[in-house]
């Protein structure tokens, strides 16, 4: 399909230097140059964006990528991206180009992807699914319930409704309302894995009763108010979370896609959508900075430049994620074709001036000699082949996949080398 659209195979290196995409660099020493290392990438952003500005107009490349994170069942440390990067475009070309590739690929795998894809902005996937990556086969939306705790004598939700950039929202999880006391106990420890304090619910009967550790705290009032807006029947369980808004949309939609798979909800046929347009950065507690959400180069929506210093958070990007069955298939965006935007972006991330002229200096002034507007994607592979098969793990799909832990387990790897080697490479161990 990208032959016939005549974009360009090109292979770039494995063995090159740190390309930021959130994780961990895997690392290799040099031994002729001792004390200095080659990093695996996690991604050939940095050499496709290089192959733009050196005039090849439409790449493609099939990508082994390796990345140092937390393995989990639609990760592992190295996988395959069919990458991808077009120049002189915008992001309705990108986008529609990647359609035609996406539904041909797809349709000649017998799977019929209608386009154009629906859109959705980030802000609305994660208001009304909780989610980046919503799985839209199913409803239990995200629910507003703010405005009718505003005088609550329940002070988790009062506190919230009065607090500025905090909600009180709930789902509704159609079944479940029968469930036993204990096994619905259980569920505030789910939540809790998404960064829930507690989990408030009530749990309406089917024959007609309230079960809930809060109802007692409710007026009349605020009990019709919240039963017409979830639409309560008997058999449902309404859950709760209040507190900071995308804590609270991040929680209800962990529990919406728990709740989806506990009550086993009917998923019939793939769903694909764009979620689009994430902000530029988000806070890292950890880092106590601003980070990139896709990754530096990213351009920002025109309209919040002016915004960006003033209100980080606030500001968006030329971005797009293609969801598949509630799966972060693939994801891209437009790029910084700016040397100056691309130091003021990395500035704004933390790095000093020298620090990014030492690490990024190639693409600085790569840029500088006059880049054209470019922006592309990377499809995960194997994670588009499991969806595909069905899988319930990337591993299913994969040739000698590792484990949790990072193991190869019928070699061994990763394995102690002998001291002659680390000698090579001028390593002690610590
Ligand atoms: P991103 O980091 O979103 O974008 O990765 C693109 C896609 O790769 C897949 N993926 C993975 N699959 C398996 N195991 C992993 N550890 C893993 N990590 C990512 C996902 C994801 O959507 N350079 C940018 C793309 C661009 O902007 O052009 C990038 O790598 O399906
Ligand atoms: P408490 O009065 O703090 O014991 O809480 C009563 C109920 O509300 C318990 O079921 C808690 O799990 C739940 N709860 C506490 N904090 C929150 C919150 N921020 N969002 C939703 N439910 C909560």
């Amino acid at each position: 399909a990208l032959h016939n659209r005549e974009f360009m195979e090109v292979e770039t290196p494995s063995l090159f230097k740190s390309t930021p995409e959130g994780a961990r660099d895997f690392i290799v020493p040099s031994r002729i140059q001792p004390g200095n290392f080659y990093a695996l990438p996690q991604s050939p952003q940095l050499l496709k964006q290089l192959l733009m500005v050196g005039g090849v107009e439409r790449y493609y490349q099939v990508a082994k990528c390796f990345r140092d994170e937390d393995l989990r069942a639609d990760r592992q440390p190295e996988f395959t991206q069919v990458d991808i990067e077009m120049s002189f475009v915008d992001q309705n070309d990108v986008m529609s180009a990647l359609e035609e590739v996406l539904a041909d690929a797809f349709g000649r795998m017998g799977v019929e992807m209608p386009t154009p894809l629906r859109r959705m902005n980030y802000w609305d996937a994660m208001d009304t699914y909780g989610s980046d990556k919503p799985d839209t086969r199913y409803g239990m939306h995200l629910v507003d319930l703010t405005d009718i705790f505003a005088n609550s004598k329940f002070k988790v939700f009062a506190t919230a409704a009065n607090e500025e950039g905090s909600v009180v929202k709930a789902i509704n999880a159609k079944g479940a309302g029968a469930w036993a006391r204990a096994k619905i106990d259980k569920l505030a420890g789910v939540a809790s894995t998404f960064g829930a304090k507690g989990l408030a619910w009530i749990a309406f009967r089917e024959d007609g009763s309230i079960n809930s550790p809060i109802v007692k705290f409710f007026s009349d009032e605020e009990m019709t108010a919240l039963r017409e807006r979830m639409d309560v029947e008997p058999g449902d369980l309404v859950m709760f979370a209040a507190g900071p808004r995308l804590l609270s949309d991040e929680i209800l939609g962990g529990m919406r896609s728990h709740m989806a798979n506990a009550l086993e909800i009917k998923r019939e046929g793939h769903d694909f959508l764009w979620v689009v347009n994430f902000p530029l950065f988000h806070w890292d507690e950890d880092r106590k900075a601003y980070a990139a959400e896709h990754q530096p180069f990213t351009l920002p929506t025109e309209t919040d430049i002016a915004k960006i210093e003033a209100d980080p958070l606030a500001a968006g990007s030329c971005t797009y994620d293609f969801v598949m069955d509630g799966f972060e298939a693939g994801g891209g965006g437009m790029r910084i074709h700016n040397a100056e935007m691309q130091m003021s972006m990395l500035k704004l991330l933390g790095f000093t001036e020298e620090r990014a002229e030492s690490q990024f200096g190639f693409l600085m002034e790569a840029l500088k000699f006059g880049a054209p507007p470019m922006g592309g994607f990377a499809l995960g592979l194997d994670r588009v082949c499991m969806l595909l098969t069905g899988s319930d793990s990337i591993r299913d799909v994969m040739a000698f996949p590792k484990t949790a832990s990072g193991s190869d387990l019928m070699s061994g790897a990763p394995s102690a080398v002998s001291g002659a080697q680390l000698k090579d490479v001028s390593l002690r161990l610590m």
